[in-house]
């Protein structure tokens, strides 16, 4: 198995309130996890950064689920890194599938928020994925290639960087991908990053798969020799995160 630290993440979306934020941090906080084997990271609301990390266990990375590209400005609705490190947060999700098909937003302008993140000094976790219809036309790498590109472009420390692989077909549907259908793409991105940054990235870049991971099957997808981790959506809202945060314990 990769010298790799495990990683999984938890985006809690637009989901819970406080209430129900103090029974899921309870739920980490009393859990047997250890955090020597396994990196986690949970993603509440921007509303309620400053809540969670106040509350939950100092080990677990805090992060917001998209910020802007600058650091304040007439920009109503949004949110700066600057904002983010001031209430505790240590990284910020960009590019998740939602914010370019729900939001969107483009490979340019998520790149720019990638290069403004990381000048900021936070941890980022850029998203990439392909939809149905482009796995369906053979195009799964072209997507994910010049998506990984505009990320690429906009980093020069790689150590602040975890990179998420999720098609847009599985999140949320139930219908996860196989794990040889994970380990494919991740091995291609792996390989992307050896011939276009370098082979020193490509091997130390943990590459998280995100697409409908439950418990059920989080263990055999972990077995996987490229994929790192996960970043879980609908099941990190549920008790079973600590089995998928387990999963290669
Ligand atoms: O960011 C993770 C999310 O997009 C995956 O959602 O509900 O399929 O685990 P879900």
């Amino acid at each position: 198995m990769s010298q790799r630290k495990f990683f999984v993440g938890g985006n809690w979306k637009m989901n819970n309130l406080k209430k129900d934020n103090e029974k899921l941090i309870d739920l980490i906080n009393n859990a047997n996890i250890n955090y020597d084997q396994t990196e986690v990271l949970v993603s509440p609301p921007a509303l309620y950064l400053d809540f969670v990390r106040q509350k939950i266990n100092p080990q677990v990375h805090v992060a917001a689920q998209n910020c802007y590209k600058v650091e304040k400005g007439a920009f109503t609705g949004d949110i700066s890194p600057a904002m983010i490190k001031d209430c505790g947060g240590d990284f910020v999700i960009l590019g998740h599938s939602e914010r370019r098909n729900v939001f969107g937003e483009s490979d340019q302008l998520i790149g720019e928020k990638v290069k403004h993140a990381l000048e900021s000094g936070l941890n980022v976790l850029p998203c990439i994925g392909e939809k149905l219809e482009e796995r369906e036309a053979g195009k799964t790498e072209e997507v994910v290639f010049r998506q990984m590109k505009h990320i690429a472009d906009n980093i020069k420390d790689w150590a602040k960087v975890v990179i998420a692989y999720e098609p847009v077909w599985a999140i949320g549907t139930g219908k996860t991908a196989s794990p040889q259908q994970a380990q494919d793409v991740h091995a291609q991105l792996r390989k992307w990053l050896a011939s276009n940054v370098s082979q020193a990235v490509a091997d130390s870049t943990r590459i998280l798969y995100g697409g409908s991971v439950t418990a059920a099957n989080a263990k055999e997808l972990a077995t996987q020799p490229d994929i790192d981790g996960f970043l879980v959506g609908g099941a990190s809202l549920k008790p079973e995160i600590v089995d998928i945060i387990n999963a290669r314990a």
